[in-house]
């Protein structure tokens, strides 16, 4: 596990630069890579910079396939849905921004389903296929972008909750929200994320500081504290924090 503290103004572009890195030495080696992102409120600012030059262009978005980890039960239209989020701050910009770059393939979750339970299964399937897996493989996703909740939350993956388990992809309800628009989750699931060959855990802000060290350094379990399923996952790991997030933590970097 590696962490990495970055001036509050360097944030977004630092982690869109390793973001870079990370997907073309991907593609490079494999031909194509497949990115999941984080939802929530965090990542926009590192999309932003993904959209825009330099970095857009240093991208082949054609080889990329781009899912969300998480995607709360509203309509893609919704200002509380991370697909829209997604597509307003990069994906609507990379033709503008790059030209003939052909796009990615980005693939929602498909919350017109009569169920969250049903959205779940049919997104389960789309990435089976879209990533040819084999009965009962899980994917291995190059990246796997991860936000913190306040709360030591991650994905859908909510203190004390578990998902109604699929095997790649359950539903999640948030414990506060409850069935509230935006309460209902679909949400990879906990061994799918672990299985990622990279994942980035993307957190900034002080008011994630006092929960950060919790995740980071303390010995609370992962029911309590689901960012901590992740410290030791079976791919590389990596925090990105900025110097707000990491103000309390005793170590700064490994
Ligand atoms: C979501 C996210 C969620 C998020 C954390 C942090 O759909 O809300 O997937 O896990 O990453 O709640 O959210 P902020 O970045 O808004 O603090």
């Amino acid at each position: 596990m590696t962490i990495e503290v970055i001036e509050s103004k360097l944030f977004a572009g630092a982690v869109a630069d390793e973001i870079v890195q990370i997907l073309s030495e991907a593609i490079e080696e494999r031909g194509s890579a497949s990115l999941v992102l984080a939802g929530g409120s965090t990542p926009a600012a590192v999309y932003r910079s993904l959209g825009l030059p330099p970095r857009v262009e240093q991208i082949q978005w054609g080889a990329l396939r781009v899912y969300l980890g998480d995607e709360r039960w509203v309509p893609h239209s919704d200002a509380m849905s991370n697909y829209r989020m997604a597509n307003e701050t990069l994906f609507q910009k990379i033709a503008v921004q790059s030209g003939a770059t052909t796009a990615p393939q980005l693939f929602p979750v498909d919350t017109s389903a009569s169920t969250p339970a049903k959205g779940a299964l049919a997104y389960e399937q789309l990435i089976r296929t879209q990533e040819k897996l084999k009965q009962n493989e899980l994917p291995e996703f190059d990246l796997v972008l991860l936000g913190m909740g306040d709360d030591g939350h991650t994905a859908s993956l909510f203190p004390h909750c578990s998902l109604s388990e699929g095997d790649i992809v359950g539903v999640a309800t948030h414990p506060q929200e409850g069935e509230k628009p935006g309460g209902v989750r679909v949400s990879l699931t906990a061994k799918t994320l672990k299985n990622a060959r990279r994942l980035m855990f993307i957190v900034n802000g002080d008011a994630k500081a006092s929960m950060l060290k919790r995740v980071l350094e303390g010995q609370e379990s992962e029911v309590e504290l689901p960012a901590r399923l992740f410290v030791e996952a079976k791919g590389s790991v990596s925090w990105f924090l900025d110097t707000g997030a990491a103000a309390q933590l005793s170590r700064k970097g490994a």
